[in-house]
């Protein structure tokens, strides 16, 4: 049978770093607030020169660094974003370009905070088909740039990044499908039903304006609670697992007290929960492949792991993928 297998990770953030102290001084919130709702500390903001497209080559370079391969042998790139460079062409369009994968087809997913999953649940399904033999997968966002700095209820939250995996397909023996590396089991869903709780109030057919990004905070997060809480343990079910196996849960990065709920959910010690939340707030579809390869990078996401990443966003939208590395 085929695997798809993640052979590096990479990733990329702005230079500059905002704290909540800074940020105070020209929103009317404070570090206490932020740090007891969200477990946010600080953010990269995105400047002058730095974009998605720009995020998400550096993120795919280091990836294709750390997997050993060359710009040329990639066959495939499909890039996560709600914040493209331009309407049209695709940011992956641009990114192709920029990195030199002169053989790889590329376009852009949209999926929000879920957008990552959903990526790399194309890349591996058109990877198994033969369309490809090797992909990145990009997940890049400047959020800020759609945030409204005059809603401290949702400009706090938000950050900008990128993250990228490099995909290969492997031939494995049925015997070893829960031990060879790779995904083992991926399952995406939508309910455009909510789509009013998480949106951006415009868009180029509708107001033709880019628009900025509006949020009930309170019920979103009740959604997510429950909706990742299904799709988790209708993954491991689906694999034969359980939660107790993990050795690593990397979830999107939205709040500190929605990662806690769902290590409970999974019986997995909050250590087990990669969490960079506090450090690059919410990155949208760049956060599970940020707090992956910064896991990786410190040592703690190794070889013969076996991994979850979920993420839940705008749409709604969620998913979840179970790898061993
Ligand atoms: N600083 C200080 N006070 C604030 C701020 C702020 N930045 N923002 C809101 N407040 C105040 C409100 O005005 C309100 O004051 P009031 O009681 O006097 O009216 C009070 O804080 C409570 O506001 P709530 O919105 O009810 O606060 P809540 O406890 O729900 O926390 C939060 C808000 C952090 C947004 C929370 O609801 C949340 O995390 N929701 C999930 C959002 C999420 O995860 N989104 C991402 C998933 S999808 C994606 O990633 C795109």
């Amino acid at each position: 049978m085929t695997r798809v297998v993640v052979m590096g990770s990479g990733s990329a953030l702005p230079t500059r770093v905002v704290s909540n102290a800074e940020l105070a001084q020209t929103v009317d919130t404070d570090d206490a607030w932020i740090v007891e709702r969200t477990g946010i500390r600080q953010r990269h903001i995105a400047g002058e020169g730095e974009t998605t497209g720009t995020l998400g080559a550096d993120a795919a370079r280091r990836a294709m660094d750390a997997a050993g391969v060359d710009p040329d042998t990639i066959g495939l790139i499909v890039l996560a974003t709600a914040t493209p460079d331009q309407t049209f062409p695709s940011t992956a369009s641009w990114v192709q370009h920029e990195l030199g994968c002169k053989n790889a087809f590329a376009f852009d997913v949209a999926a929000v905070c879920s957008g990552f999953l959903f990526a790399l649940g194309t890349a591996e399904a058109m990877l198994k088909t033969g369309m490809a033999k090797r992909a990145l997968v990009i997940g890049s966002e400047t959020f800020t740039r759609i945030v409204d700095w005059d809603d401290r209820t949702t400009c706090v939250l938000f950050g900008d990044g990128a993250g990228a995996f490099v995909l290969e397909t492997q031939e494995i023996a049925a015997s070893e499908a829960q031990t060879a590396p790779g995904i083992i089991c991926t399952r995406l869903h939508t309910d455009g039903e909510h789509g009013s709780l998480l949106y951006v109030d415009g868009g180029p057919s509708t107001t033709g304006t880019v628009g900025k990004l509006r949020m009930k905070g309170r019920e979103v997060f009740r959604h997510a609670v429950v909706n990742l809480a299904d799709v988790l343990t209708q993954v491991l079910d689906e694999a034969g697992m359980e939660g107790a196996q993990l050795d690593w849960v990397v979830p999107h990065q939205a709040n500190a007290r929605i990662l806690d709920a769902t290590a409970r959910k999974l019986s997995l010690p909050a250590d087990k929960v990669i969490r960079t939340v506090d450090i690059h707030a919410n990155t949208s579809a760049a956060s599970v492949p940020l707090a992956y390869d910064v896991a990786v990078r410190d040592g703690r996401i190794k070889k013969g792991d076996l991994v979850m990443l979920e993420a839940m966003g705008g749409g709604f939208t969620w998913g979840a993928s179970l790898l061993r590395v």
